[in-house]
């Protein structure tokens, strides 16, 4: 289906209804009419990838991240814990399966993540002395982000080191390091990676006092002369209460500072939960009431979730010079971490593409704001 066609055909198939609006991904992915081209000129369309997705064992999620997406994002398998699960010993072998695949398929590739205090391998929870962590760090950030030099493209240094009312975090960082641990990480990162980008990424820096933690991380690294190319809101919003204003005076803040903003993980919670953000160590109990649509999600959702990613992206497009990159938080419904957090084993219903990788009314949005 040309480019063309879709657009003709697009009215139709919403006169007809959302569940008719499924034409197969197969048809979406010939050459030209992904997301990814769509998009072409104002920003990277990106998807995080889980181990299944980068080693080729999921042919329907192969074809799709080929047709749609320009860029990819580790999901976990850059994270400290498993890259470097005991001291000194590192583990590349999902990490450089990761990367060949986006070398192979000429994606931009994000690494993720550098400085994080969720998934870290215990025996940096246990660490105690500020010159084992500072050795930690350096050692951690040389080897993993030299590794994969001119290969990976934009590195996540620090992630998520603020707390909701912008003061930074009490991680085991901040508390034997200091706040001057995220400087000398970016320092590092560039001398380990010299020509890759390096970003602070972080949820909820679109709120008015996060946001201004985070502008106080750029400013401590430009006043050091540590270069930060960009920074990321993640983007785990709630269908229905997505915080438009902030989110737009958050990517005008940003980038008056010189600094491309993207848009790194994002996915809409369409189920019950009573707190926003993506702190990862954040729990809820599941209950029938908490996991209300097991088979399907009512048409009536699905039309909001399409509406509030239309609107997302045309605010994305109004900003789209400062704005480098949207990266969507996995590639199809059944793969997001949704599923399982805060509640273990829902049935959630995040992202454009449904749990047989075939188009959501969403998706059909995105792909018309640009006609
Ligand atoms: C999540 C992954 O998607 C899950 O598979 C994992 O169990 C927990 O972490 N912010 C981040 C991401 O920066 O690394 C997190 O990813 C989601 C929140």
């Amino acid at each position: 289906m040309n480019l063309k066609i879709v657009h003709i055909v697009f009215p139709f198939l919403w006169i007809i209804g959302a569940g008719v609006v499924n034409c197969s991904a197969q048809k979406l992915s010939v050459k030209g009419n992904g997301l990814k081209d769509i998009y072409k000129s104002d920003f990277l369309i990106g998807t995080a990838l889980n181990s299944d997705q980068f080693q080729g064992k999921n042919a329907l999620a192969d074809r799709l991240i080929k047709a749609q997406f320009n860029s990819i994002t580790p999901e976990n398998v850059l994270k400290a814990e498993i890259v470097q699960p005991a001291w000194g010993r590192f583990d590349f072998s999902l990490s450089d399966r990761f990367v060949d695949y986006g070398v192979r398929n000429k994606l931009f590739i994000i690494g993720h993540t550098l400085i994080w205090h969720s998934q870290l391998p215990p025996f940096v929870e246990a660490i105690t002395s500020k010159d084992s962590l500072r050795q930690f760090m350096s050692q951690h950030i040389a080897k993993v982000a030299g590794r994969y030099t001119g290969k990976i493209k934009g590195w996540d240094v620090v992630n998520e080191a603020l707390n909701e009312d912008g003061t930074y975090r009490n991680s085991v960082f901040l508390k034997l390091l200091g706040k001057d641990y995220i400087t000398d990480a970016f320092k590092q990162a560039a001398v380990a990676a010299p020509h890759t980008e390096l970003y602070y990424n972080d949820y909820n820096i679109e709120q008015p006092r996060k946001r201004e933690g985070a502008i106080a991380i750029i400013k401590q690294l430009q006043a050091a002369d540590a270069r930060i190319d960009a920074v990321g809101i993640q983007g785990h919003w709630h269908v229905g209460k997505v915080p438009y204003r902030d989110i737009e005076e958050s990517i005008v803040a940003f980038a008056a500072l010189g600094v491309k903003v993207m848009i790194t993980e994002l996915d809409l919670e369409v189920l019950p939960r009573n707190f926003s953000g993506a702190d990862v160590s954040q729990r809820m109990v599941n209950s029938p009431e908490m996991n209300p649509f097991p088979k399907k999600l009512p048409d009536s959702l699905q039309r909001k979730l399409a509406i509030d990613y239309e609107q997302l992206f045309n605010l994305f497009l109004k900003h789209k010079d400062k704005i480098s990159r949207v990266t969507f938080w996995g590639v199809a419904d059944g793969d997001s971490w949704l599923n399982d957090w805060p509640v273990k084993g829902r049935t959630n219903y995040p992202l454009l593409f449904d749990r047989n990788y075939k188009p959501k009314e969403a998706f059909y949005r995105l792909l018309n704001i640009k006609r």
